[in-house]
Formats: C-alpha cells, structure tokens, sequence
C-alpha cells in the first residue's frame, strides 16, 4: 500500500495536467480524502445540476455511487465522459427495485384501475388513474420507466414539489424504491397512512387487496436505505435526556417514527444549512452517513454535533471511492485512457432524460 500523501499528490499533479477539461463532482458522503479533490460538493440534486453547469470538460470524475454517474451521463452533452472511480460503488436501495420487477408490478396495478399499461389514459375527471414516481437513487432503467409512462423523478430535496406535480396529473401515484422517503413526504403532505399501502414485489398485488389498492393514494415499493433504517427513536430519546435542547435533523431516507420525533429532516444539504444555521453552543443531533457528520462537527468547532447512531454508520458503497482508485482514473486520463467509464445507452437515456428535465424543473 502506498503513502496516503502520495496519492493526494499524485491526484494534484494530474488535476492539474487535466486542466479545465475534467471537473470532479463529490457527494457530502465521501469522505475528506476525496471531498479535498472535488471542484464541486453537492447533494444529490445540485450534482445533476452540477453535471449540466461544465459542459467545457471533457471528463466528468463522479465521486459517489452508479446511479448518480448514470444521471450525470445522461444529462451532460455526448462529447462528455463521465467516470466513476470505483465500479463497485453502488447503491443497495436502487437495487431494491428491478427493471423487471417495476413493470410487472405496473401490469398488475394497471389492470386493477382497468387501463391499458402501456398507454395509461386520463379518466372522465382528466386525472390519470397512476403515475410512477422514482426517487433519484434508482437505475438509469427505471428513470426511463418513469419517463415513457408520464412519471418524473424527485431526490429527497424536492419529493413534496415532485408529488405536488404528481397529484396535479394523477389520482394515484406509485413510489419507489425508498417506502421511507415516499411515506415520509406523503404524510407531510396530508396522505392518510391507510392510503399509502405497500407494494411487495414478491406477492400477488403486492400484498394488497384490489380494494386497497382502489383507496390508495401512494403505492409505497419496498426498499429502504441500508444507513438510515438505522436510525430509531430510542436514540433520539437518549440524545434528549443526555443534552437537553439538543436539536436533531434526520434525513427523510429513514423511518417514520424517527422523522416524527426528530426537530427536522432533510437532504443532506437541508442538513447542512441546518447546522449552518445554528449558533455557537448548540447541541446538534443527526441522523444521516458518518462522514457527512464528523465533517460538520469538524467545520464547526464551536458546536457541539454528533450523529444518532453511537455504532459508526458509514455508507459502505459511498466509502468504496478510495483516493487509489481517483488517482488511477485520473493518471489514465493524464495518458488518454478512459477508464470505468458510465455509458447509458441512448435507448434508455432518452426517455430517462424526459422525467430527469421534470425534476430538474421542480426546484427545492
Ligand atoms: P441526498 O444527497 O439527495 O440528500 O441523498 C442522500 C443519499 O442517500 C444519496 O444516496
Ligand atoms: Fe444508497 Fe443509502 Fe448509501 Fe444513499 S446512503 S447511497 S441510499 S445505501
């Protein structure tokens, strides 16, 4: 293994060999061996706008997991390559929902509203019978789904604008892969939990009776985030007996009693303005990904700000971006060589850019 400090200059030198034809995009979940190299830190909103803002570089380098590289790939212009340091750095949740699970599940909802699945029309109140809604971390695949039947997607920054627009056009809308964030934002809105029923990919509608499926309103799918269902309740009590005027901010990623008990939620840049915010000597609690949250305790001596969980809780996929793989792409790149490159066939990418430009158009 090789010196930490020769890496980071190595990453230096090629950067700047690079020039203006790369630009580094990092998510507020890696951590500070690769947030140091990032031209641009974001959550996962501002870095689909981030991915549109560059178009001189060549080269987009996407510090975060496949998903957001996908989107990159299909927002930014052809002559762009977008790169993902560490192939293996996905995202349990978007795995949660498969191609072909979605579809079949879409079959089945659309024969319970009795329309056909591939050309849902409005009913007589010209409100369409379902609308497929998909939270940002799902694959480039379902975000085309979305796109060829009239859905949109949302990150956890604009899900209550997103389903605004949703109920607009649609009586019924059905959310996936994330329950938590769809539960959460839905609720907020003023949704009844008895019209936001489950959809379980492995049983017959979704473990639904058709006459729930005919009250529901949200149709949640079943995933959830490996990191924030962590989070519980218990933790919050015990951060509120142990600092009293503690304030906790989780983010909308975790279950609903935490959200419910927690002072706030919100993206991971909602929790950054959050703590911004705030003022010397506060005491703040929060319930997102460990190096987000040692990076703030860190930028601000002053308070004291400490995550819910007491076992560390990194996301394990956001970690698999090492300085050693960013060092190998952009050395290649020093060379010519495009290394893990993320290419979303045109196919795909065109109807994915459709519901990807709503949600670009549903601001914060
Ligand atoms: P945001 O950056 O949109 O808050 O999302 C957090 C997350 O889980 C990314 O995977
Ligand atoms: Fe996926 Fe959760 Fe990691 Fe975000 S924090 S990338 S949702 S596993």
């Amino acid at each position: 293994e090789l010196p930490e400090e020769d890496l980071h200059e190595r990453i230096r030198a090629a950067k700047e060999a690079l020039g203006e034809d790369l630009v580094i995009l990092g998510h507020f979940y890696q951590r500070d061996e690769i947030v140091q190299h990032a031209d641009f830190l974001g959550d996962s909103f501002q870095l689909a706008n981030a991915a549109l803002t560059k178009p001189e570089a060549r080269y987009i380098v996407f510090c975060g997991v496949h998903f957001m590289a996908e989107t990159a790939d299909i927002l930014s212009s052809p002559e762009q390559s977008v790169i993902l340091p560490n192939l293996a750095a996905g995202c349990s949740m978007a795995d949660m929902a498969d191609e072909d699970s979605v579809e079949a599940a879409w079959e089945e909802i659309c024969e319970v509203y009795g329309v056909d699945p591939q050309n849902v029309t409005p009913d007589d109140d010209g409100k369409l019978p379902i609308l497929p809604v998909t939270y940002m971390n799902s694959s480039a695949a379902l975000k085309a789904f979305c796109g060829r039947h009239g859905g949109i997607v949302c990150t956890s920054s604009n899900a209550e604008t997103v389903l605004e627009w949703a109920f607009e056009r649609a009586r019924r809308v059905l959310f996936f892969p994330d329950q938590h964030l769809g539960r959460n934002t839905a609720k907020a809105m003023g949704v009844p939990l008895e019209q936001m029923p489950m959809w379980n990919p492995r049983r017959p509608l979704g473990g639904n009776t058709a006459e729930d499926l005919q009250q529901a309103k949200v149709l949640l799918w079943h995933g959830f985030c490996s990191v924030h269902r962590r989070f519980s309740v218990a933790q919050i009590e015990k951060a509120r007996s142990e600092h009293p005027g503690v304030k906790v901010i989780v983010h909308p990623e975790s279950p609903m009693p935490v959200v419910d008990a927690a002072d706030a939620s919100g993206s991971t840049d909602a929790i950054r303005k959050f703590v911004a915010a705030s003022s010397p000597g506060d005491v703040i609690a929060i319930g997102t990904e460990i190096n987000m949250v040692n990076r703030l305790a860190a930028e601000y001596p002053d308070r004291t700000i400490f995550c819910l969980d007491p076992v560390i809780c990194p996301c394990s996929t956001m970690y698999r971006i090492h300085p050693g793989y960013l060092a190998w792409v952009l050395e290649d790149l020093v060379q010519g060589r495009v290394n893990n490159q993320i290419v979303v066939p045109e196919t795909v990418a065109a109807h994915a850019r459709v519901a990807l430009d709503r949600m670009l158009a549903a601001k914060p």
